[in-house]
């Protein structure tokens, strides 16, 4: 920590004598001028109809302490990251773009794509209509894409196949149409997927269900043709897949999920295993299952 703070200090001092600025904290927080003019036009675009009182900052301010990332911090729930130390540059980058609940009316911005150095983007429940553009594909480095609860229509463009390291996606409740991309099968770090009601119809990619590092899972009212899950990731956290046409048997894994099991308004079929996990909430019913519920579920106060 110590030495953070005189490396930080030293940097401070070089850049002052460069400069001859008198206020070393703003030139230390100075963001890139194409992100400070990319910021703006988001801010306009986001805000299509000027019904909210919507302002971006334009520099990385210090959060008071020795930590290299600082938030600039809007009104309200949102929070812009950024990091000075990102690249080889005298500037502070943005390297999060979070605005939630904001009721923006407007579309998603082209100028995101500006952005350079942002890996986690989330604009849930703004009211966002239009698509979902393809350019979020510049992104590569993106760990984290957030979108539900939102207008978007459209299909999830094929570009999107090419952001590998995404380990956080969601887009429920919105009105896309089309059906669920293949390639989502592909982004092998995904820990957490949510698509319920999306507007997206099945058959839903076999490949998703064997996504070894997911852990919470979340498939909810999509139309498409009757199949049987064969498999699902050992050890989840969360698996709801509710009203997606599952017919047939629950794999053996399923049972293996430690918080949420949810798999109502399915068609399966089959007895109940005798469950040993003490899992909190367990909803099965609308479904042909058979047979007694075990002691197992009955001990652990499960819902069924
Ligand atoms: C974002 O980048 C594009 C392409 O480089 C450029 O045309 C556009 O003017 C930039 N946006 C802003 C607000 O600077
Ligand atoms: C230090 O910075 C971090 C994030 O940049 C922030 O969460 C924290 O509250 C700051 N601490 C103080 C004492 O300001
Ligand atoms: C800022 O970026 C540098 C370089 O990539 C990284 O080492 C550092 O951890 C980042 N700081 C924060 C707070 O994320
Ligand atoms: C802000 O966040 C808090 C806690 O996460 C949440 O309860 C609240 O509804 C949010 N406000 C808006 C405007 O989204
Ligand atoms: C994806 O993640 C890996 C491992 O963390 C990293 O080496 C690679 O550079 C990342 N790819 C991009 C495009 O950021
Ligand atoms: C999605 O909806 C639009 C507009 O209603 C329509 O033109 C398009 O064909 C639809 N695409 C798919 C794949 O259904
Ligand atoms: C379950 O769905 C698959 C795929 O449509 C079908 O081949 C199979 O016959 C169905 N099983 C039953 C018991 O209906």
């Amino acid at each position: 920590m110590l030495m953070m703070f005189q490396q930080l200090v030293q940097v401070c001092q070089v850049m002052v004598i460069i400069s001859f600025s008198s206020s070393i904290t703003s030139l230390a927080s100075l963001l890139h001028p194409g992100e400070v003019a990319a910021l703006r036009q988001i801010g306009k675009t986001l805000n299509e109809d000027g019904q909210v009182s919507f302002n971006l900052g334009d520099r990385c301010e210090s959060a008071g302490n020795v930590t290299i990332r600082r938030y600039v911090t809007i009104k309200m729930n949102g929070t812009i990251g950024c990091n000075c130390s990102i690249a080889d540059d005298k500037f502070c980058h943005i390297t999060s773009f979070e605005v939630k609940g904001y009721d923006l009316s407007g579309r998603l911005p082209p100028d995101l794509a500006n952005l350079t150095y942002v890996e986690r983007i989330s604009l849930t429940a703004n009211g966002l209509s239009g698509n979902i553009p393809g350019y979020l594909a510049k992104f590569t480095g993106l760990t984290y894409l957030i979108l539900s609860s939102n207008n978007l229509v459209g299909t999830l463009p094929e570009a999107l196949a090419q952001i590998k390291n995404l380990t956080d996606f969601r887009v429920s409740d919105n009105n896309l149409n089309g059906t669920v991309p293949e390639f989502i099968g592909s982004w092998t770090q995904l820990r957490r997927l949510g698509l319920c009601a999306t507007g997206l119809q099945g058959p839903i990619p076999r490949a998703i269900f064997l996504l070894e590092k997911l852990k919470d899972l979340r498939i909810t009212d999509t139309p498409g043709p009757e199949f049987r899950l064969l498999n699902v990731p050992k050890k989840m956290d969360h698996l709801v897949l509710r009203n997606i046409n599952l017919n047939e048997t629950i794999p053996e894994e399923a049972w293996s999920v430690g918080t949420t099991l949810d798999l109502t308004f399915n068609k399966l079929v089959g007895e109940l295993p005798r469950d040993q996990i003490r899992r909190q909430f367990t909803f099965l019913s609308g479904n042909m299952l058979t047979g007694t519920v075990p002691e197992s579920f009955i001990q652990n106060k499960q819902y069924l």
